[in-house]
């Protein structure tokens, strides 16, 4: 696990380069996408590399990692729309490249199970960008969650249904209860995980996600067991953290070859 402490700026460039690295290597590369705040300026400096230096999607894929159930399908909140307004309808994926568990599916058991084959089929998820909650879950693996488990519906915590509700005009009441998330053993099958995370609220969660045990109560942290995870974090999320003099040292000392 390689954590970067830096300016926000600095860390969207970062993870941004590295999916661009890979596109240019491999241009179907299959990414995994999050959404909420914590990907946007990524997002942002995709779109730049889009425009400005011709950045293509074009042969790539992509995948959502959770999405609400129940969200009626023109919902400005359902990931799908988000996700589509806050980046990928802003680049040039193909139609039908960006796919999402199906909150909408009469059978939601079955379209889970039809979302792990459909990535499986695709050969996985070669960089998967991630935020973390307040109380640390990934995904929408919410404390409790199996470290093994699939794509499968939660029921969100209301700390996370208070969380999200700025998203839906403070109201929280308006947050499903419900969604459908790619498990921890999912997510732990992409090849690269980027986890970004800005702001003192995170700082708990960061903690335990780098320095914490193991443990299901708080999901984030079966990361450790992942062998390439880049967690991007500002000051104020590595607020807690005790090796935060250490990895300010490693990163400062890192050779510039190396990517993340
Ligand atoms: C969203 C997702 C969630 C968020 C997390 C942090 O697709 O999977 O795990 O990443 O709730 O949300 P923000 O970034 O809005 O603080």
């Amino acid at each position: 696990m390689e954590v970067v402490i830096a300016a926000p700026d600095v860390l969207a460039r970062l993870a941004a380069e590295a999916i661009e690295q890979l596109l240019r290597g491999r241009p179907d590369t299959v990414l995994g996408l999050a959404t909420g705040s914590s990907p946007l300026a990524v997002y942002d400096e995709l779109v730049r590399r889009h425009l400005e230096d011709g950045l293509s999607f074009a042969e790539a894929s992509a995948y959502n990692l959770d999405e609400y159930v129940g969200l009626p399908a023109d919902h400005p909140q359902r990931y799908r729309n988000v996700i589509e307004h806050d980046f990928t309808g802003r680049v040039d994926f193909a139609p039908g490249a960006v796919h999402g568990p199906d909150g909408l599916a009469e059978d939601l058991p079955a379209a889970c199970v039809a979302y792990e084959a459909e990535m499986a089929a695709a050969g996985g998820v070669d960089l998967q960008i991630m935020g973390i909650g307040t109380d640390g879950h990934i995904a929408f693996n919410e404390p409790g969650s199996s470290l093994a488990s699939r794509t499968r519906i939660k029921t969100l915590t209301d700390q996370t249904r208070a969380d999200n509700a700025r998203f839906f005009d403070g109201d929280v009441k308006q947050v499903p209860q419900h969604c459908l998330t790619q498990g921890l053993g999912t997510v732990m099958e992409a090849r690269h995980i980027v986890l970004v995370a800005t702001g003192r609220a995170k700082a708990d969660a960061v903690h335990q996600l780098v320095e914490g045990p193991v443990s299901a109560m708080w999901p984030a942290t079966i990361l450790q067991h992942h062998p390439h995870v880049s967690v991007l974090i500002d000051n104020a999320a590595a607020s807690r953290l005790q090796l935060a003099d250490y990895f300010r040292s490693t990163y400062a000392a890192k050779p510039d070859w190396q990517g993340l």
